[in-house]
């Protein structure tokens, strides 16, 4: 009996240091997915537990009642044990009720979005993310105030798409036609990805964005500086470069930026020449509508198309200059 004990407690604390030593989640960020890993280590406790107690019986039969070499007559006859099975089939009831209440317990919480949400809508495309706000305002990044309630909208214009933020957990479809619900509740400041986990297409895997969570103050600023006035200014195409996410794909000197996925934004002047059009509007067409012309060496369909609708025309205006003037 101590053997048995013994290997129960050796097993058991194995699969703990498995459990625990390796990091199985990212730091959650936000409400539901402090719960979703609240169940998730529910559950793993229980599995540990039933692990260290089968793994245990197992090696102690196994140690203990291995047949001698010249033995070759049978074990004696056994039919079955009334009182065990009874235990062995109430225990785990027991355990797959408990987890399938805390589990509906959770996903009732994570869908309840209470009376005041703030509502973002969200648009997926080959291969982009368009967030828009309240009052309007289009982002190709997302921004969130912290401890507030968000449900977002999610829906898709071309193909399936999914939303996932790993740190916020959870991940919800984009479908065409279709309005999905996801409701997030920040819990700590930082930026984080926003992956598309739906394969969509040539550019599945540039489909990333942020989502950078901020205090109440710097959401509103932030916002402001979205809404207001466009017009001009290097500093601002110089934002705007960073904020729609030029930087992942191209490289351009001045931005310091050194993507490989699209071409060289340092060499505008000749790829534009190679398109047979002037500078300025060959620069504001890519932007826009980028299967227009695609350079030698590049394929068609991976920048994303609706830079059209989360840059206002001002501002691209500004970016067209910043990229035909070098940086200027
Ligand atoms: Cu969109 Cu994968």
């Amino acid at each position: 009996m101590i053997q048995l004990v013994g290997l129960g407690v050796a097993f058991g604390v194995l699969a703990s240091l498995v459990a625990l030593l390796v990091p199985w989640l990212p730091d959650s960020a936000g409400k539901e997915a402090e719960r979703i890993e609240f169940v998730f280590w529910f559950t793993t406790w229980i599995c540990i537990v039933i692990f260290a107690i089968v793994a245990a019986v197992i090696a102690y039969a196994l140690l203990k009642f291995r047949v001698k070499p010249e033995d070759d007559s049978d074990g004696p006859p056994i039919h079955g044990h009334t009182g065990l099975e009874i235990v062995w089939t109430a225990i785990p009831a027991v355990l797959v009720t408990a987890i399938s209440i805390v589990s509906g317990v959770v996903l009732a919480q994570n869908g309840n979005a209470g009376s005041k949400p703030l509502e973002i809508k969200v648009t997926a495309q080959q291969f982009a993310w368009t967030f828009e706000y309240p009052n309007g305002a289009k982002s190709g990044r997302l921004v969130l105030p912290v401890d507030q309630k968000v449900r977002l909208e999610i829906t898709a214009k071309d193909v399936i798409h999914s939303f996932w933020v790993p740190q916020l957990a959870q991940k919800q479809d984009a479908v065409p036609g279709q309005v999905n619900k996801l409701v997030l509740t920040p819990t700590r400041l930082g930026k984080f990805p926003v992956i598309c986990t739906e394969l969509c297409g040539l550019g599945h895997a540039l489909m990333r964005s942020q989502v950078e969570i901020m205090n109440r103050k710097g959401y509103e600023e932030w916002l402001r500086s979205l809404k207001g006035p466009g017009g001009g200014g290097a500093t601002l195409a110089a934002k705007l470069f960073e904020d729609s996410g030029c930087a992942g794909c191209h490289t351009f000197t001045p931005a310091k930026a050194t993507g490989k996925v699209g071409p060289d934004l340092d060499k505008l002047p000749e790829q534009a020449k190679r398109a047979g059009k002037p500078l300025d509007e060959f620069i504001r067409e890519s932007i826009v509508k980028p299967d227009a012309y695609i350079e030698p060496g590049f394929m068609k369909g991976v920048m994303p198309t609706n830079f059209g609708d989360t840059i206002k025309p001002n501002d691209l205006d500004a970016l067209v200059q910043y990229l035909a003037s070098g940086g200027k």
